[in-house]
């Protein structure tokens, strides 16, 4: 969502996104590290947690005791980032060969850094907005996503995502909230929606700028070329919906989200390093809550319950096993 969005939409103050570490909106200044976060509500399970750091593949007890959780929850969030998508072709941002990697976020995830990257070194722009769309557009959900959406036949299921891959809803989830947008809508930083794209109409303008680099002076036919995408309409300037850093985070999925996360039993985090704040602080206040974290992810183990593996082989066995 735009920084300058107005009216309805603009949340009141803003809420944007910070990568932890740096200073941070007052409203989450005090919540503390999700990735520096072990748990704490049960001491068993983060002993166990503890000692699986060494250990390479999945625990039967803990996803046992996960199952059992899950089993009897009333309300549970899953709360996902970019590690779902991973295993659909979509790579993650900060794991090595990671987006930011390649493009590092202060000159291609704010406005500011965007405008004067695009300015000295338009190509650079453009193989970006390749890096970005081109996954995204081949992309299907994977077993992790649809094991997602089959919970949702078991108990109550809100989604909380930080992706704008849209994978969850095509995967059957029906409450998602996009807390940092989407790059499928095409809104006006005013407010009001363009279009909402297709995949393969992402495909489409990806193959278009591709050609449009190929020429020495490309800046012209970029732009042409990313116009179902970027450009300026009757109401001024539209863009995907997409949060950058600095920008206040999407309306209503934020607040929602927030609702969502203190008000469930069990929050299950997917896929994501817990780097970036507000989002960040979910779990956080899930625990703080009363709910059990449930953390999935192949990296240390973190969370009340740290279940190490992929999305996509993780999630459908504590799914079946809560639920057959
Ligand atoms: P990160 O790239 O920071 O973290 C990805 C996480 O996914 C890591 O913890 C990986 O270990 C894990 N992972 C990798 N492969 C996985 C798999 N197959 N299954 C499960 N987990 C896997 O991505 P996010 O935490 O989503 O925001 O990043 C948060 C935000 O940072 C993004 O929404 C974006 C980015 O900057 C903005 O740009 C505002």
């Amino acid at each position: 969502m735009p920084d300058t969005v107005t009216g309805a939409l603009a949340p009141n103050p803003p809420i944007q996104p910070v990568e932890s570490g740096t200073p941070r909106p007052q409203s989450v200044d005090d919540i503390g590290q999700f990735a520096a976060y072990d748990g704490g509500v049960s001491t068993a399970a983060c002993g166990a947690a503890d000692s699986r750091k060494h250990v390479v593949g999945r625990d039967d007890v803990l996803m046992d005791r996960a199952a059992e959780l899950l089993r009897h929850a009333g309300k549970v969030v899953v709360f996902t980032g970019a590690g779902i998508s991973a295993e659909s072709g979509i790579p993650t941002f900060r794991d090595s060969d990671g987006l930011w990697s390649h493009f590092p976020p202060d000159q291609f995830a704010t406005m500011g850094g965007l405008l004067a990257t695009a300015a000295g070194s338009p190509r650079r722009v453009g193989e970006f907005i390749i890096a970005l769309l081109e996954p995204v557009a081949k992309a299907a959900p994977n077993a992790g996503h649809k094991a997602i959406a089959a919970l949702q036949t078991h108990t109550h299921v809100t989604v909380v995502t930080q992706n704008v891959d849209r994978l969850h809803q095509e995967a059957g989830s029906t409450r998602v909230h996009e807390v940092h947008g989407s790059l499928f809508d095409i809104v006006y930083r005013r407010g009001g929606t363009v279009s909402v794209l297709t995949r393969p109409q992402m495909l489409d303008i990806v193959a278009t700028l591709k050609k449009a680099m190929i020429g020495s002076f490309p800046r012209t036919a970029m732009l042409a070329a990313i116009r179902p995408f970027f450009g300026i309409g009757r109401c001024g300037l539209y863009r995907p919906s997409i949060v950058l850093f600095g920008e206040a985070m999407a309306e209503p999925d934020w607040p929602n989200a927030v609702a969502a996360s203190h008000d469930c039993d069990c929050m299950i985090a997917v896929g994501t390093s817990g780097s970036v704040f507000p989002a960040a602080s979910l779990p956080l206040e899930a625990s703080a809550n009363g709910a059990t974290v449930i953390v999935i992810d192949p990296g240390p183990a973190r969370g009340d319950i740290g279940l190490r593996g992929t999305a996509g082989t993780v999630l459908p066995e504590l799914v079946h096993r809560a639920f057959s």
